[in-house]
This record gives C-alpha cells, sequence and structure tokens, in this order.
C-alpha cells in the first residue's frame, strides 16, 4: 500500500528544488557555454567527477572494496583513565573471547611506536604512560568486526592502571607551564616601545578574555584502513587519508620496512576536513602492524564513538587581550596571548599555532602587536588540523576586537572595520612582514554593503528591537583574508602524472587526494583544457604512493593550486610532442598547430585528436608524461616568525542576519550574504559548493558544536551525534545568496584561480557577531557582552543575562 508523503519530506523536495535553481542563476550559463564552444575547458561548471556514483552509492570508499579472502577485523582496547601508568594487561580473558585470534601490544610493533607527523611524540599504542582516556592501548584482531569489537570493549576489566590526575584544560596548562613545543612569540612595532608604548598612549584601552571551542571533524566517512599482506614482507594499506605519503613513512618505520616496501592508496575520502592529514596514521600503523605479524588482510574501521575517543580536532583557544584604539576606532596597539588545547602529543598543533598567529590580523593592519602562542599539553585527544587550521582562531580573535571596539564608541562596527582595512600601496605589511599586495577587500566589502543593503537592514533590525522585548534581531558584516600555502616552504611542491591510450583516452594521477572537495575534477579540467579535449576523454585515478612520489598532504587549500599545476606541466608536455608530430607530419609550424573540441588542426587541415594520437603511437612519441610544480617565492624564517609564507590571499566577506529569543537563548539564521573570492574560479558550481559547505561547517563551529569534557575523568561526553550537534540541511538561512567575486587572481596561479577549501570557514564569524548584536540589543548596546564560541543557546541566555544584569 503506498504511504501518504510526509508533508515535511514535499516541503525538503520543493526547498532543494529552489536550492538548486538558485545555484544555476548564480552561474552564468550563458557566458559558460560560449567559453566551452570555444575550446575552454577552465572556468566552466562541470559536477563532481564522482557525482553520478555518489548519489547511486556506487562510488567506492575504503570499507566498500570488496574483501579478500581470510580477511580479519581490528577493533582497539581504549584506555578509560585520562592519566597514570598501564601497571599491566590480563590480555588472557580477552584471547579467550569468540572469534578472537590475536592481541596487539605496543611490543608487537617491529619497527618505532610513534605516529607522530612532525615531532615523534605519539605513540601507537600505549606503552606505558596513559595520556587520553580513550588511548589506544591494545588491539583485538578477530574473524568478524563484531567479534572485535565485543573483545575491545572488555578494556576496563582487563588493564591494571595507576591513575593520575589529568590536566584537562589549556588555561590549566598555561598556568603549570605544560607545553607540546616551545611558546612562540611574533612581535611587530612602527612606533618608539612597540605595543605596550602604543596602548599605554592611546585615548581607548581595554583587557580581556575570550574562549573559543574546539571543533571535531565529523567527516560521514570515518577513519579506516585496510592492510594487505604482499609478496616479500611488503604491504598494501588502502587508507582513508589526506596524506598517503605520510601514511607511507609512518607504516615503514613501524614495519621497519624501507618506503619502497610499502604502497599506499586513496581513492577517495568520505570527508576529511583535516582530521585526516595526520590522525589517520594510527589506524594505517595498527592494521598493517596486524597484518605483518599474522600474515592475512587486516581491516580496522573504529565506529563514531571510538573515533571520537581517539582520534583529535579542532583546538580550542583560550585569548587574554589588551587593545588601544583611536577615537575612529583605530587599533594603535594589541598585545594578545593565545593558549591553544594542544591535547597529549604535538601532532600539528605547531603549524596549527603558525598560523593562528599569522591570521590575527585578518584583513586589518596593526601597527604595533605583540602576539605569544601557547600549545597547552592536555591529558585529551590530540588536537590537529580542521579546515581553515588555526587561521579561523587566529582571525575570530581580532574580530571580537573591532566587534567590541564598536560598541564602546557607539559606532557600526562594519565603520570600524573599514577604518581598519590594510591599505593599497601603505599601511599594508603583516605583522609577519609580508605586505598585501594584492588587496581588494575594500572592493569587495563595498559591493557586499551594498547588494546586502547591510544599512538598511541594520537600521530595520534597530527598529524592530525597539519594538520587540523579547525577540531581538541582530546584523553583522565580516571580512576575511587568508593566506595561501604551507607556511613550510618545502610542502608547496607537487608532481603528476598524465597518460594518453592510443584510443584517445587520457588518465591522469597526481599527488592530491578527494575528499568530496572536487579537486580531481578540476584537475581533469586542466588537463582536458590543455589537450583541447571533451572532459570525458579523461578520467582521474586512486592517489597511490607507488605513481608519484613524496606527496604533501591535500591540505591548506593548496590541492588544486599544486596538483593543477603540476597535472598542467605533464600535459603540456604531451602537447607539444603532439603538435611536432603533427607538424612534421602534415607540414607547418609546430607553434600554429591547435587543440581544441577534440579536433587538431595543422597547416590548414583539421583532424580528430585521437587520430593524431594514433599517428604518434606510430611515430613512436612518448604520449605520457610526468609533471611538477613548486610555489615560487615562499620563504620563512621560523625564529623571527617572518618571511613570506604565502603566494597570495583569498578574500570574502559575508553578512548575516539572525533573531534571538531572549527568553530561551535560541536563534535562527534568518539571511546570509556571501561575496567571496576564488580567483578566476576553475569550476564555480563547485566553488560555491565549497563557500556553502564551509560557511555551513563553520556556523556550527560558533553555534551548536560544543564539546564537553568530564571535568574530574577526562571523559568526552559528546562523542556522538546524539550529544555532538552538527548543522543539518534545515539550519541553512532560508535567503542564502552566495556569489563568487569576479576577478583574477594577480599571481600566476593555474588559470588565475584561488584556493577555495578553508577560506570561507571563516565567513560565519559573522552569525557569530550577529548573534551577539542582537544580544547586545536586549541591552540597549550599552554592554560588550561577554558571548563565548560556542554560542550555544546557554551560551547565548548566559550573555543576555549578563548584558540585562550590567545594564
Ligand atoms: N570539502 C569536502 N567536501 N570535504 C572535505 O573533507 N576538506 C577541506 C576543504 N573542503 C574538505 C572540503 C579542507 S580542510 C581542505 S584543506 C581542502 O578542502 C583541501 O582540498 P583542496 O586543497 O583541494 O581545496
Ligand atoms: Mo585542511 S585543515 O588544511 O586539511
Amino acid at each position: 500500500m503506498n504511504k501518504p508523503v510526509d508533508p515535511r519530506l514535499l516541503q525538503n523536495a520543493e526547498a532543494f528544488a529552489d536550492y538548486l535553481a538558485n545555484t544555476a542563476a548564480r552561474i552564468d550559463a550563458d557566458a559558460e557555454a560560449k567559453a566551452l564552444s570555444q575550446g575552454k575547458r577552465v572556468g566552466i561548471s562541470r559536477p563532481h567527477e564522482s557525482a553520478a556514483l555518489h548519489v547511486a552509492g556506487e562510488a567506492t570508499y575504503v570499507d566498500d572494496i570488496p574483501e579478500l579472502t581470510g580477511t580479519l577485523h581490528c577493533a582497539l582496547g581504549l584506555s578509560p583513565v585520562a592519566a597514570g601508568r598501564l601497571a599491566g594487561m590480563s590480555l588472557d580473558v580477552i584471547r579467550a573471547m569468540p572469534g578472537v585470534v590475536d592481541v596487539i601490544t605496543a611490543s608487537d610493533i617491529p619497527g618505532t611506536n610513534d605516529c607522530g607527523s612532525i615531532i615523534h611524540d605519539d605513540p601507537i599504542l600505549c606503552s606505558g604512560d596513559i595520556r587520553h582516556l580513550g588511548q589506544p592501548v591494545f588491539a583485538v584482531i578477530a574473524t568478524t568486526r563484531n567479534e572485535a569489537r565485543r573483545a575491545a570493549a572488555r578494556a576496563k576489566e582487563v588493564l591494571q592502571v595507576e591513575p593520575a590526575e589529568p590536566v584537562l584544560t589549556p588555561r590549566e596548562a598555561h598556568e603549570k607551564g605544560r607545553y607540546v613545543l616551545p611558546p612562540m612569540h611574533l612581535s611587530r612595532s612602527t612606533n618608539e616601545g612597540g605595543a605596550r608604548a602604543a596602548i599605554d598612549r592611546a585615548p581607548h584601552k581595554f583587557k580581556t578574555t575570550f574562549d573559543v571551542g574546539g571543533q571535531e571533524q565529523f567527516y560521514l566517512e570515518g577513519q579506516i584502513s585496510y592492510a594487505i599482506p604482499k609478496e616479500g614482507g611488503t604491504m598494501l594499506v588502502h587508507c582513508s587519508t589526506q596524506h598517503p605519503s605520510e601514511m607511507q613513512h609512518l607504516v615503514s618505520h613501524a614495519l621497519a620496512l624501507h618506503a619502497n616496501e610499502v604502497q599506499v592508496e586513496c581513492r577517495r575520502m568520505g570527508g576529511g576536513f583535516g582530521g585526516k592529514e595526520s590522525q589517520s596514521g594510527l589506524f594505517a600503523c595498527v592494521a598493517a602492524v596486524a597484518a605483518h605479524k599474522l600474515r592475512r588482510p587486516v581491516k580496522l574501521r573504529p565506529d563514531r564513538d571510538d573515533d571520537f575517543l581517539i582520534t583529535g580536532r579542532r583546538h580550542c583557544f583560550w585569548y587574554e587581550y589588551e587593545v588601544g584604539y583611536d577615537d575612529d576606532g583605530r587599533i594603535l596597539g594589541v598585545e594578545v596571548t593565545m593558549v591553544s588545547r594542544a591535547g597529549h602529543s604535538a601532532d600539528l598543533s605547531g603549524p596549527v599555532m603558525t598560523r593562528a598567529m599569522c591570521h590575527f590580523d585578518n584583513a586589518y593592519w596593526l601597527p604595533d602587536v605583540d602576539m605569544h602562542g601557547y600549545s597547552g599539553r592536555t591529558n585529551t585527544q590530540s588536537n590537529t588540523a580542521f579546515r581553515g587550521f588555526g587561521g579561523p582562531q587566529g582571525a575570530i580573535a581580532i574580530e571580537n576586537i573591532m566587534d567590541s571596539v564598536a560598541r564602546k564608541l557607539g559606532r557600526d562596527p562594519l565603520d570600524v572595520r573599514r577604518a581598519n582595512f590594510y591599505g593599497k600601496g601603505e599601511r599594508n605589511v603583516t605583522p609577519y612582514l609580508q605586505p598585501v599586495t594584492d588587496n581588494i577587500v575594500d572592493d569587495l566589502v563595498g559591493q557586499l554593503e551594498a547588494s546586502s543593503d547591510y544599512r538598511a537592514r541594520r537600521v530595520a533590525a534597530a527598529q524592530f528591537n525597539a519594538t520587540s522585548p523579547i525577540l531581538k534581531r541582530g546584523v553583522a558584516l565580516t571580512p576575511v583574508k587568508f593566506g595561501i600555502s604551507f607556511n613550510v616552504a618545502h610542502f608547496n611542491q607537487a608532481g603528476a602524472l598524465v597518460h594518453v591510450y592510443t584510443d584517445g583516452s587520457i588518465l591522469v594521477n597526481h599527488g592530491g587526494t578527494e575528499m568530496g572537495q572536487g579537486l580531481n575534477t578540476k584537475v581533469a579540467q586542466v588537463v582536458a583544457h590543455e589537450l583541447g579535449v571533451r572532459f570525458e576523454r579523461v578520467r582521474a585515478t586512486a592517489t597511490d604512493t607507488s605513481k608519484v612520489a613524496n606527496t604533501s598532504a591535500t591540505a591548506a587549500s593548496t590541492g588544486a593550486d599544486l596538483n593543477g599545476k603540476a597535472a598542467q606541466d605533464a600535459a603540456r608536455q604531451i602537447r607539444e610532442r603532439l603538435a611536432a608530430c603533427a607538424a612534421a607530419r602534415h607540414g607547418g609550424s609546430k607553434d600554429d598547430v591547435r587543440f581544441a573540441n577534440d579536433k587538431v588542426q595543422v597547416n590548414g587541415r583539421e583532424f580528430d585528436f585521437s587520430t593524431l594520437v594514433a599517428e604518434a603511437y606510430m611515430d613512436r612519441v612518448q604520449l605520457w608524461s610526468d609533471g611538477f610544480y613548486a610555489t615560487p617565492g615562499l620563504h620563512w624564517d621560523r625564529e623571527s616568525m617572518t618571511g613570506h609564507p604565502f603566494y597570495y590571499f583569498a578574500y570574502g566577506a559575508a553578512v548575516a542576519e539572525v533573531v534571538v529569543d531572549t527568553l530561551t537563548g535560541e536563534w535562527k539564521l534568518l539571511r546570509a550574504d556571501v561575496l567571496h573570492d576564488a580567483g578566476r574560479s576553475l569550476n564555480p558550481a563547485v566553488d560555491i559548493g565549497q563557500v556553502e559547505g564551509a560557511f555551513i561547517q563553520g556556523m556550527g563551529w560558533l553555534t551548536t558544536e560544543e564539546l564537553v569534557w568530564h571535568p574530574k575523568t577526562g571523559m568526552l561526553s559528546t562523542h556522538a551525534p546524539s550529544t555532538y550537534k552538527i548543522p543539518t540541511a534545515n539550519d541553512c538561512p532560508p535567503v542564502f545568496n552566495v556569489r563568487l567575486f569576479e576577478g583574477d587572481n594577480f599571481e600566476d596561479s593555474i588559470h588565475r584561480s584561488k584556493a577555495v577549501g578553508e577560506p570561507p570557514l571563516l565567513l560565519p564569524f559573522s552569525v557569530f557577531y550577529a548573534i551577539r548584536d542582537a544580544v547586545s540589543a536586549a541591552g540597549d548596546h550599552k554592554v560588550d557582552p561577554p558571548l563565548r564560541a560556542p554560542a550555544t543557546c546557554e551560551a547565548i541566555l548566559n550573555a543576555v543575562t549578563a548584558v540585562r544584569a550590567t545594564h
């Protein structure tokens, strides 16, 4: 019998149809169709290369790879306490459980017991010193996954531990001087006496603290590795990872093998968001150690709760700052201390803090600034990369300052922000001494201010608030400037391999990984463009350490910049060889041979691309090529924290309007307007998707996603979707105007595009400051609301209570 369709579903379907039509409206389809007919394959909106497979459920993730006969399954036994010593293990109890084949501990690791990516302080399995509640202590290998999990779940009974007092918060770690790496300092002074003197001299000043929570990556596909022993003691690992080369190194060290004896492959991830840059390592290593010992394929796929308890996430930050400013709200001097929750080991906490400090300026010129960064060692999961990589945590601190300065002066926050924007040609040097030479922030913000009707809506919100005692509206505009490149110069390199087969079909392989962001789509477009062929001719294949070696993580948003250029280099070499072959056969100059729309024009004649390829093969022309790219002009001095760490900056701005219920702390995002700079976009549809996704993800970080560790035991109590609230489709604003800024990258990036993966995560600062504006309205804007992030309903209600009490 046909059940009536739930009207809410119909409503969702309608909303989704509207949404698709709306997206289509923001793409200039006529211009794209014209460019396509002229032979362009970049700057064109293409569906994600795997879109059809994704929606049909046919895309192969690691867990979908057909299992080999004899495959065993692994589950991890976790520490039940946050700190202390491991005194003993009664593993016979576990070994006797049904289906259990073996139990592996640190002493079974033939090589080094370490999966630290930069600093080697990260044990794969606990070898005595207990670091956090949830730390893997042993691995159960069983015939089925459920048997492995059932046995591993008995960890608490079989582990003898001598518990110690855990250190759980960054402030406590800071007070105790417990850090995972030495403190960092970054100062710049343009005036006598630096930041201190500038603050002392300033007409206005204030000092305060601010708290911003961490964030779980919540990739839909969890961590997973499938290790398959190969001949001669070598190992193949299928791993959901953003960094196959790093996995290859970690597995080879754990197994005491050479890199050439370990192969790591990743076709795609169901999301990474930074969480699979270094932290896929533990799972790859455990699966490989077990497979190596038992000579059987071993798969390790922790369930969501274990994933939460084992892996780290975005660092929460605690800030203390003092600011001096003038009557126009111009910042004269700032001193800021940032303390992050690094967790039990260094992982990527160093580079995350570096990026935080290099983004404290955001879009603003700060003449005198003094920054101190401390990465607090706590008995919690080791925190790691998450979209923005510390950049969001650095930039939100200055945005909090801008917002407070405006309120204290009774000015519109946009005017205060604008008074501080980087200039063009002057007031344009960052605290780390890189000049901002591509500044478009004024133009971009001006366009958005007009298109979003910012001023009129600020007035309308004030009018609404004047007659509405309970519901309060807030409107905020925040800008973004985000540096593109890895701060470590040598990571900014990439390789690619392009094969043209004799039937004219093309395969591209590169060092980047696909995690849903559309990297393979963009790289395939670049190759199709270079060779003048249809999109359908080009296929991208799994990232594989045996194809392109020594790759960097797909991170820092550099995937398309680096791998796009490398693939272009490879394709260009093949095109040049084909052109030479065509000219030799058919006359004319090789420089006049044209490749477009699957055709080749040579000496007044036209051939199919595949005809020329077949001819070139007969002429013994090499039809495949490697390609390489290294970003030019980068340098960085770690000691002084100065240099030219970024190739260019990506910009953006957003306006958000919210309504807050001051009785319950509930709120709703009514409308968001976004203008984001992706340079000359390689694929506007994919880029708009990245901007929208990052906006909503960042909004989750700053509003509903709250991490709670038990203050005594250190148990992460928010370790599942039941207690940890990520945004859903229903949290998207009913009006969501996302557009790309028109303009080329000033630098010679791949087709003048800009990286787009991370920068838009900072756009929903506008949501947080719109909420703060609404809370402020509850106290007639007389009090600076003590609002922490995430602005959960509880936090909002506390802030409302505070502004009303003070008012
Ligand atoms: N988009 C999707 N769909 N899934 C992801 O995991 N990761 C983000 C961003 N966009 C991510 C994503 C992060 S953290 C980064 S660094 C970039 O994509 C990496 O890819 P890119 O360099 O190719 O943009
Ligand atoms: Mo992204 S946080 O650099 O993986």
